[in-house]
């Protein structure tokens, strides 16, 4: 397996690119996007759930994923802040864990993604109040098919949609003040390579960065 660079770069948004960029290529699993999303709510209790991640940042460094406002993992970064993400690719013995604060995406960014989806999919987001309990799934599919009739559209059909993205669903930044790479070594002797940098919010969804500064962790 290959090793983390002797001489670790200064910025380490390319490699987390790369590996990225490797994972879904070599395509390692059947969602090599997927990341495990870490949020805590206002008492300090933490919750975790898989999102995909859509959009990485290579310039900036922060990646997007898409959600429901009101959802759990909604609610919890909307009063902290902040959540963490890990990506890991089995076959090729890596983990990336991404830390920092969130912002929501810009709307229009929000709305081409959406845009993109297919129509079931857009009518899903728009009937499914996401993490509120439900009386059966029966009663959210009739939900889908009466909005489908309400639009005029056939919820069967397989083009892709056009329906307005809902304001209550959209894209999330998380921006990285801390980034660890893990690569897996023989007798576990695994080698992590921990990253940190300060940011200070620009707007309502960009930070400026500071430097990045790095060092080697015990396994
Ligand atoms: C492979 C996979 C991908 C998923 N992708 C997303 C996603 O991109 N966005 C999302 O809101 N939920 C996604 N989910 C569902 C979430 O894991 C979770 O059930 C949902 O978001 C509700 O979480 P919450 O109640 O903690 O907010 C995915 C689940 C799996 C297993």
């Amino acid at each position: 397996m290959n090793a983390l660079p002797d001489s670790p770069p200064e910025d380490p948004l390319q490699v987390a690119d790369s590996w990225l960029t490797e994972a879904i290529e070599a395509a390692v699993q059947r969602h090599p996007n997927a990341m495990s999303l870490a949020t805590v709510d206002a008492g300090g209790r933490p919750s975790a759930r898989i999102v995909l991640l859509k959009y990485f940042c290579p310039a900036d460094g922060f990646l997007t994923f898409y959600t429901h406002y009101k959802s759990r993992k909604a609610i919890e970064i909307e009063a902290t802040g902040f959540a963490a993400a890990v990506l890991h690719w089995d076959k090729l013995g890596r983990q990336v864990r991404f830390e920092g604060p969130v912002m929501r995406a810009p709307e229009a960014e929000s709305d081409a993604y959406f845009a993109t989806r297919p129509l079931g999919s857009q009518i899903n987001a728009w009937v499914s109040a996401q993490s509120r309990p439900l009386d059966s799934i029966e009663s959210l599919m009739s939900s889908a098919r009466e909005k489908a009739l309400q639009l005029g559209v056939d919820p069967d059909g397989s083009a892709a949609g056009n329906l307005a993205r809902p304001a209550f669903w959209g894209g999330y930044r998380l921006w990285f003040d801390a980034l660890e790479f893990w690569q897996e070594g023989a007798d576990r002797f695994h080698e992590r390579l921990r990253y940190e940098r300060e940011l200070t919010a620009r707007d309502s969804h960009s930070f400026d960065a500071g430097p990045w500064s790095w060092r080697r962790l015990q396994p």
